[in-house]
């Protein structure tokens, strides 16, 4: 069958040369529109690099020649204690002069929580049921007016949750942030392939492509035009975080202070590791002496399990994707030819057929931000401790469930008051601090009473 459409000769001709006419299968069924539909996806593809990924996925071969990455600990001495007291004067002066804005990668939905959108919509504040989204607006809200600055707020989305998302930011006011100030933007699709290497039909006149990983929000934010407001705006430092972690801290002027007084284009924020399978990736310093990250699923075995002299894990310093990026850093990267390279993982792919839906196995391709640190001259690695700033929300129960993220904000929360010195009532199962009551122990008056209930909720 020969296929003619005007103007997408070029396209049409990549199809045949690559060996994917079966895309064409329904040609003759579709319409106009969807012909047409069907072409404009296949323009986006660019079918060399599908070729080289098909090598790469047969290949798939990650490099082990590493050893663990040194990295800071949380303080001890007094001596260590002076140093980050110093760190965090150099962050509030960074944050205060307006140099520093909040990035979070919210391309995903909540399927594995069972939930029908958007993740950041999912619902975890412990008592007030908060989405994600309105916890970290708040968090950035209580920070612009702590420093008394205005910190700019970029989501990356992807095709599948963008107009939801800017739908859910509009009901709500924007969270009253400042709407200009919150950029909200797309990142690239990528199809999948089957196991020899084709194009996967989704419905008779559209490919199967999934969103190109959190690797692919540096190219977003550049593509966007966002890096250039950024730019504009004079911010310095994007402070990086996921949508699914309520607990993390968005602005740190320790983090931030660190990352200046080690002149870092990248630094990261690294957590020991609960257990040798815990699902987090691991810093590492690879034989050309540059800092990564090797993720969990390509960590073998026996390096998992690896003990040092004290007995400790040696692989122990795991990434919870908290990382701070210099614009300068993201505008050089995405400005060259140097391209985050694509992790592959087998899955099952739907794929449509005359007889409808069945699932192949098949490629899925995905950049992994962390694989920027590689780039960097210079990066920073700081310890920071699992109860204060970790509790992703993965699974709908058990491990890094919603239950158990909410276990530790609410554990976080009555420490804080603990620490002030604060009565709490034997009786009190739930406590939730709204950001904007309490973004730090510190922030939480003397004077609070805690009432005699067993669900509190202070705004
Ligand atoms: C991720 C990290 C892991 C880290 C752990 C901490 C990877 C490959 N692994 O694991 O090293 O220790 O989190 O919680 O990242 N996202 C997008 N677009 C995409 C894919 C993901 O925006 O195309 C966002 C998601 O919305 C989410 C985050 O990235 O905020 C993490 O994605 P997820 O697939 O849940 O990563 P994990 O496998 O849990």
């Amino acid at each position: 069958m020969t296929i003619h459409f005007p103007g997408y000769e070029t396209v049409i001709n990549n199809v045949y040369d690559s060996g994917n006419e079966h895309v064409f299968s329904y040609w003759d069924t579709l319409n106009p529109d969807q012909k047409k539909h069907l072409l404009e996806e296949l323009s986006t593809i660019h079918f060399e690099t599908l070729q080289q990924l098909y090598e790469l996925a047969k290949r798939n071969l990650p490099s082990l020649d590493f050893k663990p990455a040194p990295y800071t600990p949380v303080p001890k001495t007094d001596e260590e204690k002076k140093e980050f007291e110093k760190a965090k004067q150099i962050g509030i002066e960074t944050i205060k002069k307006g140099k520093v804005a909040a990035f979070v990668v919210a391309g995903g939905q909540g399927s594995r929580l069972g939930f029908d959108g958007p993740k950041g919509m999912f619902p975890v504040g412990a008592v007030s049921k908060k989405s994600l989204f309105q916890i970290h607006a708040e968090k950035i809200r209580a920070y612009e007016l702590k420093y008394d600055v205005a910190i700019p707020w970029c989501i990356m989305t992807s095709e599948a949750n963008h107009d939801a998302t800017l739908a859910y930011f509009e009901q709500n006011n924007f969270f009253n942030l400042n709407k200009e100030k919150v950029f909200l933007f797309k990142q690239n699709m990528i199809p999948s392939l089957d196991e020899n290497g084709k194009l996967i039909l989704e419905s008779p006149c559209s490919i199967f492509r999934n969103p190109d990983g959190h690797g692919g929000s540096l190219t977003a934010l550049y593509q966007s035009g966002t890096l250039d407001t950024l730019q504009a705006l004079n911010i310095a430092i994007l402070s990086y975080f996921q949508v699914d972690n309520p607990l993390v801290r968005i602005i740190d002027p320790v983090f931030i202070g660190f990352h200046r007084m080690h002149d870092a284009e990248v630094s990261s924020k690294a957590l020991v590791k609960a257990y040798p399978e815990e699902k987090i990736g691991v810093f590492v310093q690879f034989s050309n002496n540059r800092i990564g990250v090797v993720e969990y699923s390509d960590l073998p075995l026996e390096k998992q399990y690896e003990k040092d002299e004290q007995g400790q894990l040696r692989y122990a310093a795991g990434s919870i994707a908290i990382h701070l990026f210099n614009t300068r850093f993201i505008a050089s990267v995405t400005g060259s030819n140097v391209t985050l390279p694509f992790h592959v993982a087998k899955k099952s792919i739907p794929e449509y057929t005359d007889k409808g839906i069945h699932y192949i196995t098949g490629y899925k391709f995905e950049k992994f931000v962390f694989d920027a640190l590689p780039l960097t001259q210079h990066n920073f690695i700081l310890e920071t401790k699992r109860e204060e700033e970790f509790a992703p929300v993965k699974n709908k129960t058990g491990v890094d469930s919603v239950e158990s993220a909410q276990e530790l904000m609410i554990n976080l929360h009555k420490r804080w008051l603990t620490q002030k010195g604060i009565a709490i009532s034997p009786k009190l199962k739930k406590i939730e601090l709204s950001p904007l009551f309490a973004i730090e122990k510190d922030d939480i008056p003397q004077s609070l009473i805690i009432l005699d209930k067993e669900e509190v909720y202070i705004e």
